[in-house]
C-alpha cells in the first residue's frame, strides 16, 4: 500500500469525475475520508466504497448554500476532534457549453456557474479554516508535509495564457480565473498557520464535464496530481500548477 496521503481529507463534488477518483485512490491511503456531495442518499458509488472501507464518511454538500456548508464541517469536527483537517480538496464545479460568444451569456447561467465556482471555495475555506489550524498544532506522519488546501483550478483562468486556440467557454473561464486569486491571497493569509494553498489543474480530463474526447482518462489525472502534490515545493505555495507540477502564470 502507498504511504498515507493525509490523516483526515474531506473533497467536494465527489460523487462522480474527478472527485469520486480522488476518493477512489484515497481511501486507503487517509485516515478518516469525507467525501462530500450534494445529494448523499443517490450517490451510489461513493456508497458502495462506503461499504469496503470503514473510514469513509459520505457527507451533504451543497457549495452554493452557507448553511449547508456549516453543517457539513460542524459533521467533519465531529468526527476529526482536536486532531482537526489536514486537507480539503475544493473540486466541485459547474460548466455550460457552449457560450464562445459574448451574445450567447445568460445571467441566470453565469450566477449558477459563479455560485459553484468562484463562491464556493472560499466560502468551504472559510467554514473549515479552524480545522486546519487545529491539524497544524498535530500534524505528523504523513505525505503532505503540513494542512493543505487544494482548488482545483483549471488552465483556461489563466488570462495570460489566452488567445483563440483556447476553448473560450466565457462562463467557466471567467469563473475559475478569481480562484486563482482567492488561492494567492488565502495563502498570504494564513502561511503563518503553516498551511499551503494550492491551486491545481487537473489536465483535460475525461469525466461528464471533460467529455469523452479528452486526452487524460480520469486515472491518470488523479494520479499525476496526486504525485504532484506529494512533492509540493514551499515556493509553489499560492500558485496554479497543472497536475505535472508545471507554474500556470495567472
Ligand atoms: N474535466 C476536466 O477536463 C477539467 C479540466 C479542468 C478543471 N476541471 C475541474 O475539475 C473539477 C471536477 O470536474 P469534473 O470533470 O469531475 O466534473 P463533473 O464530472 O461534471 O463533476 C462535477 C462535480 O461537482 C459537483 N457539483 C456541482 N455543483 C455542485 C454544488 N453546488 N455543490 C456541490 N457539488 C457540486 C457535481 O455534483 P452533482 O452530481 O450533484 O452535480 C459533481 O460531483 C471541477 O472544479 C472542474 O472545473 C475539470
Amino acid at each position: 500500500m502507498s504511504q498515507k496521503f493525509a490523516k483526515s481529507l474531506l473533497i467536494t463534488g465527489a460523487n462522480r469525475g474527478i472527485g469520486l477518483e480522488f476518493v477512489k485512490k484515497l481511501a486507503s491511503r487517509v485516515d478518516i475520508l469525507f467525501a462530500g456531495c450534494r445529494k448523499p442518499s443517490e450517490a451510489k458509488e461513493l456508497n458502495a466504497l462506503k461499504d469496503a472501507h470503514n473510514n469513509l464518511h459520505v457527507v451533504e454538500i451543497d457549495v452554493t448554500c452557507e448553511k449547508n456548508i456549516q453543517a457539513c464541517i460542524e459533521e467533519v469536527s465531529k468526527v476529526c476532534g482536536e486532531a482537526g483537517l489536514s486537507c480539503l480538496i475544493n473540486n466541485a464545479g459547474a460548466n455550460k457549453k457552449p457560450d464562445n460568444k459574448v451574445t450567447e451569456l445568460s445571467l441566470d447561467d453565469l450566477k449558477r456557474i459563479f455560485s459553484v465556482n468562484t463562491f464556493g471555495p472560499p466560502i468551504v475555506c472559510k467554514h473549515s479554516l479552524s480545522l486546519l489550524q487545529q491539524a497544524a498544532k498535530t500534524h505528523s506522519d504523513q505525505i503532505i508535509t503540513k494542512p493543505l488546501i487544494v482548488n482545483i483550478g483549471t488552465g483556461l483562468s489563466s488570462v495570460s495564457r489566452m488567445n483563440r486556440d483556447m476553448s473560450c467557454y466565457y462562463s467557466y473561464n471567467m469563473s475559475k480565473s478569481p480562484l486563482n486569486m482567492f488561492t494567492k491571497m488565502l495563502s498570504l493569509e494564513i502561511e503563518e498557520d503553516g498551511i499551503d494553498v494550492i491551486a491545481i489543474h487537473p489536465g483535460w480530463v475525461q469525466t461528464d464535464m471533460g467529455g469523452s474526447n479528452a486526452t487524460l482518462t480520469v486515472q491518470q489525472s488523479i494520479d499525476m496530481m496526486l504525485e504532484t502534490l506529494s512533492n509540493l515545493r514551499q515556493e509553489q505555495n499560492g500558485t496554479l500548477i497543472n497536475f505535472k507540477g508545471e507554474t500556470i502564470p495567472y
